[in-house]
């Protein structure tokens, strides 16, 4: 008990209660010393330009959840606590319970896509989830219809459908987008909203003198630059919209600085590319354990086999090299080759999707690892993910519309731009221009958890434990 009175001392929050959910757990908003919180009050849009396997996984996880038929297992947001003070304290509340999210009943959802199925026949065409499951949603993911897609084959080579918008210059088809984005928050009657890109991934490019401002961009558009990319052209929308913009996929899209600018300009954040689920999620957690333990690597080869969509759209170079280039990234920034070239100086890393349609969503990534310790004595890991895509990816979705949604309405997050504390979520965290992303899973997590206690005006947990020995 006295402990918990010299903590609740040393912070300087002033919070006031402001909300409470449905549950009757009572949410915090409010201001602290490190900015005002405003409340979640009314609906929030989720906007999704592709409503493939992980969307539609989403979309109707949140509505079997909603409805009482499952857990929302794999969400930080909605299964994960936050410790505050000391280990003594005993104060561990949910995270929803902490800072003010949106309840899974405030959730509306619109979509894009080149295709016309809506989201109960494109789930059923994933073949993600159970007929049976499927089955008592219907009668909603049936109303979540696709609106035309801004598409462009020349990016996805593998596919191609008949909903897709026209339009003279790429500067049209962001207007068209940005008329859907109003069209939506006036239908829908959400008092915020969200973009999600779950579409599929693009061919690989690199930023040209167009990505560089906003002039530059809006001239570019306007000339129809054949490397302004459709998934561009969304966050485009969304951000002149004052929408956060999350991206799913490893395409370029708002890894550049025009979209940092509007970004900052409209109060809109923006954060890392491509969902970090099966393999990276354990490259992540296995490398920072060589390198605590300072065992050196020669070499990691990881393959995949694949059989969804996204499988067959990664089977082209140019989307695949895309996905190669988010995957191969991680490990060099742990591992820190500049600091211990004996250890990581010289290491083979190799990664390899195949698509192999007989395995649909569950795909199957083997990972060999070559270590050596002691005297350079050489040793072998072999890791062998029988995962699920999508049921990986979808709680990520759901903890980065919340997070993103919390983001916008933190006036201490709002203006920044890139939200760093999400990286969490991501193979591609994005950072402040200069600066290397943290890809450790647990770094990334610490980080996260104090940005939370640091809006809240709770001290932050540093591991030092000194205190405990006094
Ligand atoms: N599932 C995972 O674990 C995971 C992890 C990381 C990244 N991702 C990425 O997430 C994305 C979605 O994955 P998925 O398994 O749902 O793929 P999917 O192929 O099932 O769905 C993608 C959908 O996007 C649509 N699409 C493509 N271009 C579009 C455009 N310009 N506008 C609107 N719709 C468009 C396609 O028609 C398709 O329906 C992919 O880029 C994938 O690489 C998935």
């Amino acid at each position: 008990m006295a402990t918990r009175q010299k903590s609740a001392q040393k912070s300087t929050a002033r919070v006031e209660v402001k909300n409470e959910t449905k549950s009757g757990a009572k949410v915090r908003s409010g201001s602290t010393a490190n900015g005002t919180m405003e409340p979640a009050k009314g609906k929030l849009g989720v906007m999704i330009p592709g409503m493939g396997a992980v969307a539609t996984t989403f979309v109707a996880g949140v509505e079997a959840i909603r409805k009482g038929l499952a857990k929302p297992i794999g969400s930080l947001t909605q299964m994960g606590t936050i410790r505050l003070g000391k280990r003594t304290d005993g104060r561990s509340p949910k995270v929803k319970e902490f800072v003010p999210l949106a309840g899974l009943d405030d959730l509306v959802f619109t979509g894009w896509d080149i295709f016309e199925d809506n989201m109960y026949e494109a789930a059923s065409n994933a073949g993600v989830l159970d007929y049976r499951l499927l089955e008592q949603l219907k009668p909603f993911l049936s109303t979540v219809t696709p609106r035309a897609a801004v598409f462009d084959h020349n990016y996805v080579k593998k596919i191609d459908g008949p909903n897709v918008k026209k339009g003279k210059t790429k500067m049209d088809l962001a207007e068209q987008l940005r008329d859907d984005i109003r069209d939506f928050k006036k239908t829908s009657g959400a008092s915020r909203l969200i973009t999600m890109w779950c579409g599929s991934t693009e061919s690989y490019i690199e930023p040209t003198a167009a990505h560089q401002s906003v002039k530059s961009f809006e001239k570019a558009l306007r000339e129809n630059d054949e490397l302004i990319a459709p998934s561009m052209i969304y966050a485009y929308a969304s951000l002149m919209e004052g929408v956060p913009f999350a991206n799913g996929a490893p395409n370029l899209t708002v890894d550049l600085p025009v979209m940092l600018e509007l970004s900052r300009q409209n109060e809109a954040p923006i954060c890392g590319k491509d969902f970090k689920t099966g393999q990276t999620l354990m490259k992540t957690v296995l490398a920072p354990a060589f390198k605590a333990r300072l065992l050196g690597l020669s070499g990691w080869y990881s393959t995949n086999i694949l059989g969804n969509r996204d499988g067959e759209v990664l089977d082209d170079p140019g989307s695949f090299k895309t996905k190669e280039e988010s995957k191969l990234g991680v490990l060099e920034h742990i591992l820190q080759p500049g600091l211990y070239p004996e250890l990581y100086g010289n290491i083979f890393h190799k990664v390899r999707i195949n698509y192999y349609p007989p395995r649909g969503d569950n795909k199957e990534g083997w990972d060999n690892i070559d270590i050596f310790g002691w005297l350079g004595y050489p040793m072998q890991i072999k890791v062998d993910f029988l995962c699920r895509d999508s049921i990986l990816a979808a709680p990520i979705v759901l903890d980065l519309v919340l997070f993103l949604d919390l983001a916008k309405r933190c006036s201490a997050l709002r203006g920044l731009g890139i939200q760093e504390w999400l990286s969490f979520y991501f193979k591609s965290p994005m950072t402040a221009p200069g600066l290397y992303p943290e890809h450790d899973l647990f770094i990334q997590l610490m980080k996260l958890k104090n940005t939370l206690r640091h809006l809240k005006g709770e001290e932050l947990i540093t591991h030092l434990g000194l205190e405990y020995y006094d």
